[in-house]
């Protein structure tokens, strides 16, 4: 059978950890679609830049129509980041009837509605399991796993960076300047790492994670967000005297017929599952009114877990593709009226 041809937009952090699994697992995902899988073309900003990855430089491109409008390619990742050009690619690339997958939460956070809807109308999916979680499988857990049940509260650590900068203050004294470094140096951290430790990148996670278990439209201006700027080590240190630990953690909750979504550095007692939660690593609740409280834990940032996860999307549109049933599986918003974020 003949390769299924996938088009790159970055090869970043994430970009390059594709690159990696579409290399060295092709034998499991051959296995799994019966036919290899290639990379065709991949859309950067700078064609000289030095890499962390061995590529062919004849499949680097500054030109987006050379994967957007290439006829060889099926399925387009989207792994550059921001969102005006992101959206407009996007768009693009569903209007020619392209599968879409992404890890953008900035992007899913803002427009996905918007996104859902072109994908609809042009019969393709557009998957962004990526976009919450790092590797951990979150979004299909909900979605799928829970699709019966009705979700009352979620809860958890959803931001690899700040986690990470967190727990290095607290278990090596590290300041809180050099832990951020350190977190950007291994790659966890935003292009503009103000996102992640304002707490702005876990309350987008939040709306998609709410969206997705309320089966609402919330929005970003719904959500209440604090940060671990103002955070000093002083403070750390008077938490682990009175046996506390400090988490920026994500709350989105269902009080009858209102939803709450905020962000905000919370002390937990050092008993607390989420109080074990170290350095890069997320870990979410989410409690079910049949299932009862469920955990999903694991790495939630670095090139190759979030590189697992946009390949599990890749492999679930060509899945779809092979079956001719693209564009079958969205999540509608059932309350859009009668279930409004709680006025603040
Ligand atoms: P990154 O390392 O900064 O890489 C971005 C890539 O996109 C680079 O290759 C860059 O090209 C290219 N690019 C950016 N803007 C472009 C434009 N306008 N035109 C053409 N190419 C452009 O970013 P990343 O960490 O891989 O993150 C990518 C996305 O994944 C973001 O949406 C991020 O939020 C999300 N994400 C990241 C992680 C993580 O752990 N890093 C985890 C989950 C989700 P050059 O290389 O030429 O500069
Ligand atoms: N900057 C993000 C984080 C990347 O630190 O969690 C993963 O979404």
């Amino acid at each position: 059978e003949k390769d299924v041809s996938i088009g790159l937009l970055g090869l970043g952090v994430v970009g390059s950890g594709v690159i990696k699994i579409v290399e060295d697992h092709q034998e499991e995902l051959q296995h799994q679609l019966g036919r290899g899988v290639k990379v065709e073309k991949v859309l950067v900003r700078d064609i000289e830049k030095a890499r962390q990855i061995e590529i062919d430089h004849r499949l680097l491109t500054t030109n987006c129509e050379d994967v957007l409008a290439n006829p060889d390619i099926d399925v387009v990742v989207e792994v550059m980041g921001g969102v005006e050009n992101a959206r407009k690619y996007i768009l693009e690339a569903l209007q020619a009837k392209k599968h879409v997958v992404t890890a953008n939460k900035d992007l899913i956070a803002l427009h996905g509605p918007e996104l859902e809807e072109t994908a609809r109308q042009n019969g393709c999916d557009l998957f962004y399991e990526a976009s919450v979680g790092g590797g951990i499988p979150l979004l299909r857990g909900l979605s799928d796993g829970l699709v019966s049940d009705r979700i009352q509260q979620v809860m958890g650590i959803v931001n690899g960076t700040t986690n990470y900068i967190l727990t290095k203050m607290a278990k090596e004294g590290q300041s809180y300047e050099d832990a951020l470094q350190k977190a950007q140096e291994l790659g966890f951290a935003e292009a503009d790492p103000t996102a992640d430790v304002e707490g702005l990148d876990a309350a987008r996670k939040m709306v998609i994670l709410a969206r997705l278990s309320f089966f609402t439209n919330v929005e970003l201006e719904d959500v209440e967000v604090e940060g671990i700027s103002k955070l000093s080590l002083t403070d750390i240190e008077y938490g682990k005297k009175l046996d506390l630990t400090m988490k920026l953690i994500g709350f989105a909750n269902r009080h009858n017929n209102q939803i709450e979504v905020s962000v905000q550095p919370t002390f937990l007692s050092k008993s607390h599952p989420l109080a074990s939660v170290n350095d890069e690593y997320n870990a979410v609740y989410v409690n079910g009114e049949a299932v009862g409280e469920t955990m999903f834990y694991g790495p939630g940032a670095g090139s190759l877990p979030t590189a697992t996860a946009v390949m599990s999307d890749v492999v679930e549109a060509i899945k779809n593709m092979l079956l001719g049933v693209n564009g079958k599986k969205f999540v509608k918003p059932r309350f859009e009226k009668e279930l409004t974020p709680s006025d603040k």
